[in-house]
């Protein structure tokens, strides 16, 4: 039950805003309502959740909510990552304020990554910002963007390039909606488990290994276990640096050659996808520049294979697109390319500073 708080991480989100804690465990729909209620007072709670969530869990939760004396109402718009918009931004902030939803209104995000950050987008700036409670419902939002506090819209010129940190009150996890969710979608979530792992503890990447299986199968326990660990990983990280200055970087592990990958494809090629691919090209790169232990990359590629993700470049993923990615637009925008490296698994290299520079012969070369 989640109203237990068997599992309850407490994220610090440093000089911006209280702590707030993430709750994981089972229930949503019976225990949620309860949980609000005893925890927070509002005047209305606006519910947002994509299509397929809303007619999977929302409309319920809210029933649930009206019961628990909440003055709840459901505002949906159509899934999917081309409708994290300003115009979804603009739809929902027209409907949070023909509903008359004034300044104590509570965001509830339901639903998974692009809910948790379009929603908090609409709860960072409706009426200058009111309180977002996020509850994800994807593995994606699960482990990785429900907690951060980051949120915002797509632009036609990129991904999340309009947006504001807005750390949730509260985070409440129920474990159980996972075994809705298609299996491939799990996998894209597992993928930034895997990082986790990875970067901070080679105990949690032994034991994902393991619960591969019941993970991709959506069970509720192996799920919990694994979203437990990755939120306390992610945030001890945010934690020591809530606005990504410094170390916050090690989280990007796999994502400078990922990204290049995901923009190379035309984003044919999904996020976690990429970053899974991403993460054994960059342990590949830290071997070759004699940082990371030999080994590391099989064990990731391996891990990445039981996903059934391509752990090696196919044609969905331009190598020479990915290469004019990283030599030409990237560099120009962001000065010299970096990269997170891994010591071995558990461990990043941190000796002067959590990323290093990078050569263009090296990228060729783990690119070939
Ligand atoms: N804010 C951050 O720190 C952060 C971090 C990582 C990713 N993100 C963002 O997250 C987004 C990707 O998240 P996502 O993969 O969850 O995409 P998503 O929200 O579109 O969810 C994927 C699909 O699964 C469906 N779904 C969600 N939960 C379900 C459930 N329990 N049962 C059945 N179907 C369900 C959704 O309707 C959707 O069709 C991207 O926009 C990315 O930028 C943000
Ligand atoms: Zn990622």
């Amino acid at each position: 039950m989640i109203g237990s708080a068997r599992h309850a991480v407490a994220v610090s989100a440093g000089g911006e805003a209280r702590d707030y804690e993430v709750l994981v465990g089972r229930g949503l729909v019976t225990e949620l309502p309860r949980l609000l209620a005893s925890r927070m007072s509002a005047h209305r709670w606006a519910v947002i959740s994509d299509e397929t969530v809303g007619d999977l869990y929302g409309r319920e939760l809210v029933e649930g909510m009206k019961e628990a004396s909440l003055d709840a109402r459901l505002f949906t718009f159509p899934a999917g990552e081309r409708h994290k918009t300003r115009e979804s931004w603009t739809t929902l902030t027209d409907q949070l304020l023909s509903a008359g939803c004034g300044r104590d209104t509570v965001v509830v995000a339901l639903g998974g990554g692009v809910t948790g950050d379009l929603a908090g987008f609409v709860a960072a700036t409706y009426l200058r910002g009111v309180p977002v409670v996020q509850v994800p419902t994807s593995l994606v939002a699960m482990i990785d963007s429900a907690v951060g506090g980051k949120t915002g819209v797509d632009t036609p010129a990129g991904k999340n390039l309009v947006g504001a940190f807005h750390p949730p009150r509260l985070v409440a996890v129920d474990a159980e909606t996972a075994r809705t969710l298609p299996p491939t979608e799990r996998a894209q979530g597992l993928v930034e488990a895997l990082k986790h792992g990875a970067i901070l503890d080679s105990a949690y990447f032994d034991a994902l290994e393991a619960d591969l299986p019941a993970l991709l199968d959506g069970e509720a326990e192996a799920t919990e276990r694994a979203v437990l660990r990755s939120v306390e990983l992610k945030a001890e990280v945010v934690g020591r640096d809530e606005r990504e200055g410094d170390y916050r970087q090690v989280l990007n592990f796999g994502h400078t050659l990922g990204h290049a990958l995901e923009a190379a494809s035309g984003y044919r090629l999904p996020h976690g996808s990429a970053v899974a691919l991403g993460m054994v090209l960059e342990a590949r790169l830290g071997e070759r520049l004699g940082v990371t232990e030999s080994e590391t990359a099989g064990r990731l590629a391996d891990a990445v294979a039981a996903l059934g993700l391509p752990g090696r470049l196919t044609s969905e993923t331009d190598r020479v697109a990915a290469l004019s990615y990283l030599t030409t637009d990237k560099k120009r925008r962001e000065g010299r390319l970096r990269c997170v490296l891994l010591r071995r698994l558990g461990e990043v290299e941190g000796r002067g500073g959590w990323s290093r520079p990078i050569e263009t012969r090296d990228l060729e070369a783990v690119l070939d």
